[in-house]
């Protein structure tokens, strides 16, 4: 399946507009190897202080790690990662030193998402963030000491046909539009009021 094109206001890479989150898998496996590369890019995102909090937990489809990954979806995402080729959760550490707080974790984290995600678009494959996860109980199955927050989930695969969703996941299976610039940039101060997706 082929991408509707998006257009950008100004001229960008192409990554930036051909990367989407498509929810429909090929059954062919995705590789370890391509999961550590895309995991090395992530490795290279900026952080505050360099601190570098993201861990990262994997499992590749037909192991039983990806088997413990996908039951820690809720069940709406459950429904279609699990024909994606692995799964990758992502974590950050809150704490260094039981001290320090580390305000940036999930800013950083979310850098190394995109990282991730871009790295497995030059790939040819497709990365799907995820919310909905049981963040109550992650921790415990993944063994994760106090100061290590789940912030978000991974499909990773290749893409497949949108006939291979169900129904209601076929018509939403196309690359999403942005709001205009002029609704998110602002020069110097604010103006104007918060506009919200359609
Ligand atoms: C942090 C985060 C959480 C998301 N959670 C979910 C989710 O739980 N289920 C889902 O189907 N899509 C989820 N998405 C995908 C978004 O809906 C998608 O990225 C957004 O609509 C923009 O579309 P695009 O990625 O195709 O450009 C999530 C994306 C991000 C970045």
């Amino acid at each position: 399946m082929t991408a509707a094109p998006r257009t950008s206001e100004y001229p960008i890479d192409k990554q930036f507009l051909e990367r989407w989150s498509p929810r429909a898998f090929t059954q062919q496996p995705v590789t370890e190897e391509q999961i550590l590369t895309v995991l090395e890019a992530a490795r290279w995102a900026p952080s505050a202080s360099n601190l570098q909090p993201w861990r990262f937990f994997y499992g590749l489809r037909g192991t039983p790690e990806f088997d413990t990954l996908l039951s820690l979806l809720v069940p709406f995402n459950e429904g279609w990662a699990k024909e994606a080729g692995a799964l990758i959760f992502i974590a950050s550490v809150t704490t260094f030193d039981g001290e320090r707080q580390n305000i940036t974790n999930s800013f950083d984290a979310g850098s190394s998402f995109m990282s991730l995600s871009l790295q497995a678009h030059s790939l040819g494959l497709v990365a799907h963030g995820m919310a909905g996860i049981e963040y109550d109980k992650a921790p415990a199955v993944l063994g994760l000491p106090q100061n290590l927050k789940i912030e978000a989930a991974v499909a990773i695969g290749h893409q497949g046909d949108a006939s291979s969703l169900a129904d209601f996941l076929q018509t939403r299976e196309t690359p999403s539009v942005r709001l205009p610039l002029s609704d998110i940039v602002f020069n110097g101060h604010f103006t104007g009021e918060i506009k919200a997706p359609a």
